[in-house]
């Protein structure tokens, strides 16, 4: 039986491509498609297996190559071989690159891509298919330097700390502030920037305001929009990520909650794999919400609100899980730690709880905790972060963090110990 082909190249390769792949025994063009959206319903509704598809089609971007690959189907993109496209295959996430100039070995590379499929059992977009399939670089006039298998980036050195929480303010933004601050400050460069802090809250994103950053523009849209198109690296986001005083880069969050659209998922993850690069620790201010936002799951085009989220925490060398220190946290806190273990099962996350007080959990407030996550949730290890209002009030008042303005006070030195302990965690993973 022979495989579907899609087919939205542009201009004089249009008739050859088809022609040639028309001749192949085993592919078939089922659908030429005028535009973008006409590839992106074909693939939906399964009229074919691959789409071959010319790098310029006006609103080709990684996203889309990912609603592709989620409509089960391989991606071939045309290229000329001439700038601006050079460093864009690699970036858009494509399963196999053709300079359009040797369009006749299209279906040579078709069904090179479909055997190695068949061989391996990789599915469109796999980060694990081997760079053997077809070697995209082999066709183009210059190798894109940071290609890799499964057209993503080579892994780079650098740790990426999501810091999550359930709904209810336990202090995602304060730990996620601070400990940033805590690894900037021992991890410090001669330049600076050894740490960077993003606000991915799709919901109420306030890193900048904490930081004192007001009116700062949301370089986390910019650097999405970057990556969609290909063209994030590590000059861009540097760019986009001012160096505050300790050292700290930030790349502020939405400014509007409405605006959580421009923040794709699928261009996140180019983020975080161009953060690894830029800085030795990147951690991410989370949203709350871990749910996919299932009523929209039919339309495999829609955006995820909480994309950015499951993006983060799916992509995270180390977790860090906060709650609440008191009962409605506690609740929340064993809730959330079952929706995560049903996510990601093979995730141990650092858990903390913040907020730690005795007019909330009792007289002696971090047996209670400890009790009661073990428990209720199997936790064996819990850290915990004194209730601390006024180190962390004048900190905000200030918009500066703990280390810099409360370098001696209770919540500081309770961050700086989970920092230290972060650093444990990731060596410990990096030894494995
Ligand atoms: N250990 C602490 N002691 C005292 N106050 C704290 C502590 N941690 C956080 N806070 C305060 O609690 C409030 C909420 O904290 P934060 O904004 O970090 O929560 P969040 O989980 O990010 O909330 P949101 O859901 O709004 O994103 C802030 O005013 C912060 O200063
Ligand atoms: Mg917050």
């Amino acid at each position: 039986m022979s495989t579907g082909v899609l087919c939205a190249v542009r201009g004089a390769a249009e008739a050859t491509a088809v022609q040639l792949l028309g001749e192949s025994s085993r592919l078939e063009v089922t659908r030429r498609c005028a535009d973008l959206a006409e590839l992106l319903a074909s693939a939906a509704a399964g009229a074919g297996a691959v789409a071959v598809v010319t790098a310029g089609v006006p609103g080709l971007d990684r996203e889309a190559v990912h609603h592709l690959h989620g409509s089960g189907v391989w991606v071939v993109l045309l290229v000329d071989g001439v700038a601006p496209w050079e460093a864009l295959p690699a970036e858009l996430g494509a399963d196999a690159v053709l300079d359009v100039r040797h369009v006749d070995e299209l279906p040579a590379v078709v069904t090179a891509l479909l055997d190695e499929a068949g061989r391996t059992g990789a599915r469109p977009g796999s980060p694990t298919r081997p760079a053997t399939a077809v070697d995209p670089a082999a066709r183009l006039e210059g190798p894109a330097p940071d290609a890799a298998p499964g057209g993503g980036r080579r892994p780079a050195e650098g740790t990426l700390v999501a810091v999550w929480g359930p709904t209810g303010a336990p202090g995602r933004t304060t730990l996620a502030v601070n400990l940033a601050a805590e690894l900037a400050a021992t991890s410090a460069e001669p330049a600076g920037g050894s740490a960077l802090l993003v606000d991915a809250d799709t919901y109420g994103g306030t890193v900048a305001p904490v930081l004192g950053l007001l009116d700062e523009a949301p370089g986390l849209a910019a650097a999405a929009r970057a990556a969609a198109s290909g063209r994030l690296d590590v000059a861009v986001l540097a760019t986009l990520s001012p160096v505050l005083d300790g050292g700290l880069r930030v790349l502020s969050g939405i400014s509007r909650a409405d605006r959580w659209p421009e923040v794709a998922p699928a261009s996140l993850d180019v983020l975080w794999s161009v953060a690894r690069e830029l800085v030795r620790w990147t951690v991410v201010d989370c949203g709350f919400c871990l749910e996919e936002d299932e009523l929209l799951a039919y339309d495999t085009r829609a955006p995820r609100r909480n994309g950015a989220t499951l993006s983060a925490v799916e992509a995270a060398d180390v977790l860090v899980v906060v709650g609440a220190g008191d009962p409605i946290g506690m609740q929340r806190l064993v809730r959330g730690l079952g929706e995560l273990r049903d996510r990601l099962p093979a995730v141990e996350p650092v858990v903390v709880v913040n907020r730690v007080r005795a007019s909330a959990s009792g007289p002696q407030p971090g047996d209670a905790i400890r009790d009661a996550l073990h428990r209720y949730a199997g936790v064996a290890d819990v850290r915990l972060v004194p209730d601390d209002g006024p180190a962390c009030d004048a900190a905000l008042l200030a918009g500066r963090t703990l280390v810099e303005h409360v370098p001696t006070s209770p919540a500081r030195r309770a961050v700086s110990r989970l920092a230290e302990e972060v650093v444990a965690r990731r060596a410990l993973v990096t030894a494995h």
